[in-house]
C-alpha cells in the first residue's frame, strides 16, 4: 500500500505505556517535537493491568545493592550487571519523578510510601497504588500529563508497520496503518530524526496470558525486519498465579498479583498442602520461575488443571482494601477469596528478552531506541525479578530522553532524507489470514510454553513454518490477505513466535524461565551467554 499521507516530527515514540509516555514527556522537556503513535487508545497496553507495583530501594535499611543482589539471583547468571546497577541506583529517583508527574502511590498516615514484598525480594520494596491497581494509576497520571501538553502530538489507532531508514542506515521514521483518524486514515508515514520503540510485550503468542490483546510483539517484529539485533527471546516468563477461570480459558486472563503471596497467602494443592515449603528458602516467595515450575510439577503429578492460592486468613477487610481489583475479578468469576482458595495456574506474562539496547536505550540500528518490555536492556537476564518491569520502563525511558537531549544540544540530530515511497515498495511481508493467530497461540502453548523439549519445539516450528509457507503462497498467487490490523498482527506474531522457538531450541539447558525437559540442568560451561537473533537467524 502506498503511504497515503506523510507527517514530520523530531522523534516518533511508538507505544503509550509507562515506557513510551515517560520517554515522550522527557523528550518534550528537551524541547524536541514528539509524536506518540499507539495501536489502540493511550491506556490500552499492558501498563494499566500491572498490579503489584514498582520495585525500588525506597524503604528504611534497603539499598540499591540489595536490590541489585536480588535481581541478579532471579536473572540466573544472565543479567548485565552494569544495566542492573543503573536500574537500581536510578530507580528511586525515577519513582519520585513519577510521583511528581502526578502518580499517587499508597502511603501511610505520615505520608511515607507503603512497600510490599513479592517473589525473589528479600525485603519490602514494592511501591503500589490503589492497593493492587498500580499500573492503572501510573497510566492515568502519564496519560493526563501527555494530554496536558498541546504540543505533544498523539495518534491513536495507529499500527506501526516498518522502520524507515536513510541511505546511511539511520532510522528516519516509520510507516503505519491508521484507522479512524480522519484525514490520516489508511497507510501513512512519519518522518523523524529518531524513533523510540515502546510497544510492550508479546504475550499474545501464547493462548493463555496476562497480556492484553494488543500485545502482539509488533516492536520486536519491526526491529527484526529492520535488521536490529534481538536477544534473549527464549526467556518468556510465566506468571505463577494467574486466575484459572475454567477449562480451556484463553486470551487475556486475570492476574492474581505476587503481592498476595507477599502479604502472606499460601500456595496449596486440592488437599490443602503447602507444596512450596521446603523447596526454597523463601517458600511461596521464591523467584517466579521456581514457583511456576513447582506449580506445573504439582499439576502434572496430580493430574490437576490448577493449584490454589489461599488467602482466606486475610479477612474481608484486607481483601477489600488491599486487593480490590483481584477481589472484584474473583467475585466476577464466582470465587470469594475471603471464604475460598483461588484456583490458579501459570500463564505467559512477560518477555524478558527483546530488542537489544545499550545503557542509553540505543539499539544496533542508529537512531532506533527501545525501552520497556520490547527492549532487552540486560536487566532481566533469564528471569525478571517481580516489579522490575515498570521500573525498567521508567529508568531507561528517562535515559533515552537524556541521550536525545544531549544529541540535540550537540547538533547531532539532523533531518533525515528518506524516499518514503521507495521504502514502502521494499516492504513485502506475506500476511497470514487472521485465523493464523489462534493457530500460532495453540502451537506455541503446546510446544514452547512452560515446558519445552526438542521434540515439542520441532512440532511447533513445523506448524509455524506451514503457516508462513501458506501466507507466502497466497501472496505469490496474488491472493494476499487484506493488509489490516488483524493480518499485520498475525504476521508479527508469526515472525516473533518463529524467532522465539528458534532461540529456545538452540538453548539446550534449563535456566531461569527457559525450562527444557530434555536438558533439565543449568549448563554454565556452554550457555552462560546470550542468544541474539536477526531476521535471517529466525529463519523466516
Ligand atoms: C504481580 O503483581 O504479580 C506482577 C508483578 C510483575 O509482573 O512484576
Amino acid at each position: 500500500p502506498a503511504p497515503g499521507w506523510t507527517a514530520t516530527t523530531d522523534v516518533v515514540v511508538v507505544g503509550s505505556g509507562v515506557a513510551g509516555l515517560t520517554a515522550a514527556l522527557g523528550i518534550r522537556q528537551a524541547g524536541l517535537r514528539v509524536t506518540v503513535v499507539t495501536k489502540a487508545v493511550l491506556d490500552e497496553g499492558s501498563t494499566r493491568w500491572a498490579q503489584g507495583g514498582v520495585a525500588a530501594a525506597l524503604g528504611e535499611g534497603d539499598t540499591p545493592e540489595q536490590h541489585l543482589a536480588d535481581t541478579l539471583v532471579a536473572g540466573a547468571g544472565l543479567c548485565d550487571e552494569q544495566a542492573v546497577r543503573v536500574l537500581v541506583t536510578e530507580g528511586p529517583e525515577a519513582v519520585r519523578h513519577l510521583i511528581a508527574a502526578g502518580a499517587a502511590f499508597d502511603t501511610d498516615a505520615e505520608g511515607e510510601i507503603l512497600l510490599t514484598r513479592e517473589g525473589g525480594h528479600h525485603r519490602r520494596r514494592i511501591a503500589h497504588a490503589g492497593g493492587d491497581a498500580t499500573g492503572a494509576e501510573i497510566s492515568r497520571a502519564l496519560v493526563a500529563a501527555v494530554r496536558s501538553d498541546p504540543e505533544l502530538e498523539l495518534i491513536e489507532h495507529a499500527l506501526v508497520l516498518d522502520l524507515l531508514t536513510d541511505a546511511a542506515g539511520h532510522a528516519a521514521g516509520l510507516t503505519l496503518h491508521v484507522m479512524g483518524e480522519g484525514q490520516r486514515d489508511g497507510v501513512g508515514a512519519i518522518r523523524a530524526k529518531a524513533v523510540v520503540l515502546a510497544t510492550g510485550g508479546m504475550g499474545q503468542i501464547f493462548s493463555a496470558t496476562t497480556n492484553p490483546a494488543v500485545s502482539t510483539g509488533d516492536g520486536v517484529a519491526l526491529a527484526l525486519r529492520a535488521g536490529a539485533e534481538v536477544a534473549d527471546l527464549e526467556f518468556v516468563q510465566f506468571h505463577p498465579t494467574v486466575f484459572w477461570v475454567g477449562p480451556g480459558a484463553e486470551g487475556q486472563l486475570p492476574l492474581v498479583s505476587e503481592a498476595v503471596r507477599g502479604e502472606g497467602a499460601y500456595l496449596v494443592d486440592a488437599a490443602g498442602t503447602r507444596f512450596m515449603v521446603g523447596q526454597h528458602e523463601l517458600n511461596e516467595l521464591a523467584p517466579r520461575d521456581i514457583v511456576a515450575k513447582a506449580i506445573t510439577r504439582q499439576m502434572q503429578a496430580q493430574g490437576a488443571a490448577h493449584m490454589f492460592l489461599d488467602g482466606r486468613h486475610f479477612g474481608a477487610r484486607m481483601w477489600a482494601e488491599r486487593f480490590p481489583t483481584i477481589l472484584a475479578s474473583c467475585l466476577a468469576h464466582g470465587i470469594d477469596p475471603v471464604t475460598e482458595p483461588i484456583p490458579v495456574a501459570p500463564a505467559a506474562h512477560y518477555a524478558s528478552g527483546g530488542v537489544r539496547t545499550d545503557l542509553h536505550g540505543r539499539t544496533s540500528v542508529p537512531g532506533l531506541y527501545a525501552c520497556g518490555e520490547v527492549a532487552c536492556t540486560g536487566v532481566h537476564g533469564a528471569n525478571r525479578l517481580a516489579s522490575n518491569s515498570l521500573l525498567e520502563g521508567l529508568v531507561f525511558a528517562e535515559r533515552i530522553a537524556e541521550d536525545l537531549a544531549r544529541r540535540s544540544a550537540a547538533d547531532l540530530l539532523p533531518e533525515r532524507v528518506v524516499d518514503v515511497d521507495a521504502a514502502r515498495a521494499a516492504v513485502a511481508v506475506p500476511l497470514p489470514a487472521p485465523e493464523a493467530r489462534a493457530q500460532i497461540q495453540h502451537l506455541m502453548s503446546r510446544g514452547a510454553g512452560v515446558l519445552r523439549s526438542a521434540q515439542s519445539m520441532a512440532a511447533t516450528a513445523e506448524g509455524l513454518a506451514a503457516l508462513a509457507a501458506g501466507a507466502a503462497e497466497h501472496a505469490a498467487e496474488e491472493k494476499p490477505a487484506d493488509p489490516r490490523v488483524e493480518t499485520w498482527e498475525a504476521a508479527n506474531l508469526l515472525l516473533v513466535a518463529t524467532a522465539l522457538v528458534t532461540a529456545a531450541a538452540r538453548r539446550t539447558e534449563t535456566r531461569g524461565c527457559h525450562w527444557r525437559e530434555d536438558f533439565p540442568e543449568r549448563d554454565d560451561a556452554h550457555w552462560q551467554r546470550h542468544l541474539t537473533t536477526t531476521l535471517d537467524a529466525a529463519g523466516v
